[in-house]
């Protein structure tokens, strides 16, 4: 199903851990942490993913066709200092559009602060997990993106907030170019938010869902209202509460 060799030829990737199918390639990546450490960044992919796991306790589903699979990253070698490492989850989601873009020549937004959206719809899932190890600290990235999978055939809840490659085109993908091309981008949204982050953040405000929208979001205290200014050199989501303005650091987005 997966080219594997074709994926080994990117030189920045040092382990490939294939398995035909999985729980959760966030799972595994936790639990080989101290092994793949050695390796990193290390792929673990998985051609069926049967639980996988979303933000806080929601579940990620991938029907066949999904992509789903985790970057494995040793904290030390990410370059980023311990506070900009949520940053990571925006860097990955900037990738993931970028990458959506290219292929399929279709409008695609980042919603920080980790979702993909087509037409509205989420089209990817992330979900950036840290580690302890024996000697250091690993950080997982997840992603998951409806690629082959229709999601016509799912309940409503589904359906109306989700889409796939496949439904917003009408096209079949290869899942190893999709893969590659992700895996590529990822790597470039890295270096350029380690390296030159205006121009990192000044892109995420380019493609981003959430500017000029009125949104509401649960920052784990409180709900916290306003117009969405843009995301600024933190990754913090600027809004406007009728001339007071706030910083978001996290949350969850619950009405945009
Ligand atoms: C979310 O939107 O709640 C995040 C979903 C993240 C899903 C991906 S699929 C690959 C990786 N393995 C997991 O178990 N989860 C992430």
């Amino acid at each position: 199903m997966f080219d594997l060799p074709r994926i080994a030829q990117l030189d920045w990737l040092k382990h490939i851990e294939y398995h035909e199918s999985l729980d959760s390639t966030n799972k595994l990546a936790v639990r080989l942490a101290d092994q793949l450490q050695p390796v990193c960044p290390a792929l673990v992919l998985t051609a069926s993913q049967t639980a996988g796991r979303g933000r806080g306790s929601n579940s990620w589903l991938a029907t066949k066709g999904a992509l789903t699979f985790s970057v494995v990253y040793d904290r030390e070698a990410i370059g980023l200092s311990p506070q900009r490492l949520p940053q990571l989850s925006l860097a990955a989601g900037l990738a993931v559009r970028q990458s959506i873009a290219r292929q399929t020549q279709t409008p695609c937004l980042v919603k920080w602060p980790n979702d993909v959206l087509v037409s509205e719809q989420k089209i990817c899932g992330i979900l950036t997990e840290q580690h302890r190890t024996a000697t250091g600290a690993m950080i997982v990235v997840g992603i998951g993106i409806n690629v082959n999978n229709s999601l016509a055939a799912t309940p409503a809840s589904f359906r109306t907030s989700a889409t796939s490659l496949y439904d917003a085109t009408g096209q079949l993908f290869d899942l190893t170019d999709t893969l590659i091309d992700t895996l590529d981008q990822l790597n470039a949204s890295l270096c350029l938010l380690r390296d030159r982050p205006r121009e990192f953040f000044a892109k995420l405000n380019r493609f981003s869902q959430l500017n000029g929208r009125d949104v509401e979001i649960d920052d784990g205290t409180r709900t916290i209202t306003g117009r969405c200014l843009g995301v600024d050199e933190d990754g913090r989501l600027l809004l406007d509460d009728a001339g007071t303005h706030h910083r978001v650091i996290a949350g969850t987005v619950v009405r945009w």
